[in-house]
């Protein structure tokens, strides 16, 4: 049977709850999905920063002004975040979370599963998600996050918002347009797709859907190969 390699986004907003403690269910439930055997190969997860690199971020940015200097603590704070999910899933994971293209290479000859951060300052996990999509030539990325796709307008905000189904990059691209604001490119603040992304999504061929991670069952009927999408499915 033919298998294709996927890339796995984690949001960060996941791995904490309110409190900010770490969600070990969210943990457990999410690689107890992945762990099972499905119709792709081991799956790449990419790993979000969260409210703890938003902290660390918060405190850098007060003292210092310097915004690559904040990228920097949340690309370390996602790559920590990586080796909780490193450590629960054992021996079926790549111990080390590869930090550079050079060192995913290397980590892809394991054949086991891989967990990364991010990797370079101005960008969000997103951005990486794709990045990495693009070089293992992945033919699906799913991220999941704290809503259970993309929608027309902000659904924090607006109680009417409606979830889209599909859309195509451009329309992505526009409908982000819209709704930016002045701190869309800060660190610690890139939206689920900033600026990097939106760039990435355009030129790959790569189908990305977006989907809950707060319910993770359209998640386990996607993995157990009960459906082809989760969430909204950006494609050309
Ligand atoms: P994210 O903002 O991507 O994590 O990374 P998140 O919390 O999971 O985001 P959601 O859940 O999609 O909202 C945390 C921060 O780390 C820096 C950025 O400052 C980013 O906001 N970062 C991450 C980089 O600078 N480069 C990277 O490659 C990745």
């Amino acid at each position: 049977m033919r298998k294709d390699r996927i890339v796995i986004k984690i949001g960060g907003s996941l791995l904490f709850r309110k409190d900010h403690r770490i969600n070990f269910q969210k943990i457990e439930e999410f690689c107890d999905i992945i762990k099972d055997q499905t119709n792709y190969k081991e799956p790449l997860l990419v790993v979000g920063g969260g409210i703890i690199a938003r902290e660390y971020i918060g405190f850098v940015r007060n003292y210092s002004g310097n915004e690559a200097l904040c990228d920097l603590l949340g690309i370390d704070i996602s790559r920590v975040n990586a080796k909780l999910l490193i450590s629960y899933l054992g021996e079926l994971a790549y111990p080390l979370v590869p930090a550079t293209f050079a060192e995913l290479s290397l980590a892809m000859l394991s054949k086991n599963i891989i967990v990364m951060g991010g990797l370079q300052p101005g960008q969000s996990t997103t951005s990486v998600a794709l990045e990495v999509a693009e070089f293992i030539k992945a033919s699906k990325v799913l991220i999941l996050t704290n809503v259970k796709g993309i929608y027309d307008k902000d659904p924090h905000t607006f109680p009417d918002a409606q979830l889209l189904k599909k859309i195509t990059p451009a329309q992505l691209t526009d409908l982000i347009i819209k709704e930016a604001s002045s701190t869309q490119a800060s660190a610690g603040e890139y939206r689920i797709f900033d600026a990097v992304s939106l760039q990435i999504l355009k030129r790959s061929k790569i189908e990305v859907n977006v989907g809950s991670g707060m319910d993770l069952s359209a998640l386990k009927q996607f993995w157990k190969g009960n459906a082809n999408t989760i969430g909204t499915i950006i494609s050309n």
